[in-house]
């Protein structure tokens, strides 16, 4: 299916997966299409060929996912792990071929074996880390770095200032990069890149 017979993303799930979970969803839109394309392009050269898919973790309706097709990542080079029944099944819609795993990506160590998935190139995070304790979200990128060989890199965005996960509160583990600002996007959000220290 080419990107123009793709149905068209509406609003609504996304609406209704942030009334059922405030917290969890973040904000009641998605990414705008110029914060996923820039997503998209840091993943993408962030990726280490030929060591399995994109791992998007908390891909909503599929902004950033839209994106990375765009960048020529075959749907079935990239995996989309998201909490939210329902807007699992609206990737699943809206993006035929995806593998969508229904899970709680805090704990994706356990989600990629029972996936039967040993390896992924980059991680593309959506997850709203801001509201998540430091110790579950460094155990989180701990685990997706475990999925990933040495140089693999963490993709994320958060609106605040600091690193959405603070190399100051887990400890020096992680590197985070402060990789730009996306203004057109409300509210404006910063993308960041993490590497393992060391
Ligand atoms: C800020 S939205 C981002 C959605 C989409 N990636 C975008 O950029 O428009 C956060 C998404 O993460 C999902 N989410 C939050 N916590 C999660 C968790 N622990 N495991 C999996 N998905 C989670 C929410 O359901 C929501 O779809």
């Amino acid at each position: 299916m080419s990107i123009d017979e793709r149905p068209i993303s509406t609003p609504l799930p996304f609406v209704r997966g942030w009334l059922r979970d405030p917290v969890g969803v973040g904000l009641p839109f998605p990414s705008s299409s110029a914060t996923a394309r820039r997503l998209a392009r840091a993943a993408v050269d962030a990726a280490i060929p030929g060591t399995g898919p994109v791992l998007e973790l908390g891909a909503g309706t599929g902004a950033v996912t839209e994106a990375l097709i765009e960048c020529r990542r075959a749907v079935e080079g990239i995996v989309a792990v998201e909490r939210d029944v329902e807007l699992c099944r609206a990737l699943e819609r809206r993006f035929p071929g995806l593998q969508v795993l229904h899970g709680d990506a805090l704990d994706i160590g356990t989600v990629l074996s029972k996936a039967g998935l040993a390896s992924v190139c980059v991680v593309v995070s959506g997850l709203p880390m801001r509201a998540i304790p430091s110790d579950a979200a460094g155990r989180c990128y701990s685990e997706a770095f475990e999925a990933m060989p040495p140089g693999g890199a963490i993709i994320q965005y958060t609106y605040g200032l600091r690193p959405p996960v603070d190399p100051e509160v887990t400890g020096p583990t992680f590197e985070a990069t402060f990789i730009g600002r996306e203004w057109r996007n409300f509210p404006p959000m910063g993308i960041w890149r993490y590497r393992l220290a060391g």
